[in-house]
């Protein structure tokens, strides 16, 4: 039978998810970051949310999500809007991370 090589980049880690979160993340997030908040928030909204609100945070603010709103809200409504370009597999390493 013969082995189905599988390309390494295409499987998500938590090894991945760590290198991405310290590059992209904590500049920011290492001042709001509660290790054990972020990761049941980031467990709460899910991994299609999630990926929409780190991906184009923008989106959900114009259709006026009420989740979105309120998250803005809660931290004095920064300008800031998460647009960062990241694949499927990123963004599954960063939950896995994150978590
Ligand atoms: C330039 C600063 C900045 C960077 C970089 C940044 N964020 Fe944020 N993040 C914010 C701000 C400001 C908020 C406050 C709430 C909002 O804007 O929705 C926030 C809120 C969040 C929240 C909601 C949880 C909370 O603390 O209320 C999550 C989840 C999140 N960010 C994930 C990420 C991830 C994952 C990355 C890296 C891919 C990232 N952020 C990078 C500024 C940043």
């Amino acid at each position: 039978m013969d082995v189905v090589q599988i390309p390494d980049r295409k499987i998500p880690s938590i090894a991945k998810g760590e290198k991405i979160a310290m590059e992209k993340c904590t500049p920011c997030h290492v001042k709001y970051k509660d290790c054990a908040q972020f990761g049941m928030l980031v467990s709460a909204m899910g991994d299609d949310y999630f990926g929409q609100y780190v991906t184009n945070q923008k989106w959900l603010i114009e259709r006026e999500d009420g989740f979105a709103l309120e998250l803005k809200q809660k931290w004095g409504n920064d300008t800031f809007l998460h647009h960062f370009h990241l694949s499927e597999e990123e963004i599954q390493s960063l939950i896995l991370y994150l978590k």
